[in-house]
């Protein structure tokens, strides 16, 4: 017996490494916030979550320390993600006058059955009536496709912080897919450890990563561009201005951009012919946040003859696949009834 109630208030959840987004049919996105908890490090209790744990975290880190129970796309800890989810749960409820609302989470493909329960039981136990998962490839192809019908073969390569995934899903389906070590995160240190190792020199994370935003490239660019920045030299303990050069960064993101295109190409062999036919037809989609990577696309298609394109609105597939599922249930409710 099915367990769907369409009658129901839904809310569907993203969450990932960097936010937790809610949405519902009416308003779209209700909530965002970051996934973050602070633990007194007296007694290991939660005593706030979202931005205000990292505000307390930042004031007290005597203290607090900021815990994300959802690190690496995995479960880090049932305890802290309870107080979170269950705490944004209520949240948004009295916000939104919602009682024992159904819930749809979307989830990584790395996710295993403990993990499933332990996020079913979470949301179960801080009041929800009912709780779906679905892939996060599966809402972001929904949210890619401009078919009135659920989107046929289509390959999804999300590049986010902590995980990248390759997946390839049809008719609201996971058919394949795997994870990959490498992550915007990933990208972001070796960036740090390369300008360590070869200039001496000692990045923050912020510094990386912004470095990667502004002159990273999957393949080199035709004219270098540089970034000034101000650094600690670690030989000689002194700040100094170094311009930093794209190619550095090419070089330091090379083995993961290699990762990626072996990832992809991977994926596509062991597809089957009417599934390749039906990619070869509507292209490779690139979301997440690390999709932006210049030239990514152009790579991809040139590496494997596909046309490739940068879903436009990157950070957001998954919540938008949600919302437009959130918005015709009648359309998706075999892809939601089957995961109960
Ligand atoms: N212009 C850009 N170029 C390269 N990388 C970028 C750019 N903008 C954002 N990123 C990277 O995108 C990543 C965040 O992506 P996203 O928001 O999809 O992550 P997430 O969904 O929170 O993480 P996950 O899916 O791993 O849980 C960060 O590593 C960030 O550095
Ligand atoms: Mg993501």
């Amino acid at each position: 017996m099915s367990l769907f109630n369409a009658d129901s208030s839904f809310i569907g959840f993203d969450i990932s490494q960097s936010k937790i987004i809610a949405a519902n049919k009416s308003e779209c996105i209700i909530f965002q916030d970051v996934p973050e908890v602070a633990v007194s490090n007296l007694d290991g209790k939660p005593v706030a979550y979202g931005a205000n744990a990292v505000k307390l975290c930042e004031q007290d880190s005597h203290t607090y320390k900021k815990v994300n129970p959802f690190e690496g796309g995995k479960i880090t800890s049932f305890v802290y993600g309870k107080y979170l989810l269950g705490n944004i749960l209520r949240e948004i409820c009295k916000m939104r006058n919602v009682v024992r609302p159904s819930i749809i989470v979307a989830v990584p493909l790395s996710i295993t059955e403990v993990e499933e329960k332990a996020i079913v039981d979470i949301f179960l136990q801080s009041g929800a009536k009912q709780v779906f998962l679905l892939n996060n490839a599966v809402c972001s192809a929904i949210a890619i496709s401009t078919t009135s019908l659920l989107p046929n073969g289509y390959l999804v390569v999300d590049i986010g912080y902590a995980i990248t995934e390759i997946a390839v899903t049809s008719i609201g389906k996971l058919v394949s897919g795997h994870t990959l070590n490498t992550s915007g995160q990933v990208i972001t240190n070796e960036i740090r450890d390369y300008m360590k190792y070869k200039y001496d020199l000692l990045l923050s994370y912020e510094e990386a990563d912004n470095i990667k935003k502004e002159l990273g490239s999957s393949n080199p660019l035709v004219s270098e561009i540089h970034k000034r920045i101000r650094v600690k030299n670690l030989k000689t303990n002194d700040m100094e201005n170094f311009l930093v050069s794209s190619k550095d960064v090419e070089h330091a993101m090379d083995s993961s951009i290699r990762e990626i295109l072996d990832g992809i190409i991977r994926e596509l062999k062991i597809t089957s012919p009417e599934l390749v036919s039906d990619i070869i037809d509507n292209g490779i989609f690139l979301v997440g946040g690390g999709s932006q990577i210049r030239n990514l696309d152009n790579e991809i298609t040139h590496v494997t003859g596909v046309n490739t394109y940068v879903y436009k609105d990157t950070s957001k597939s998954v919540i938008n696949g949600m919302i437009k599922i959130l918005k015709n249930m009648s359309k998706y409710r075999d892809i939601i009834s089957d995961k109960i």
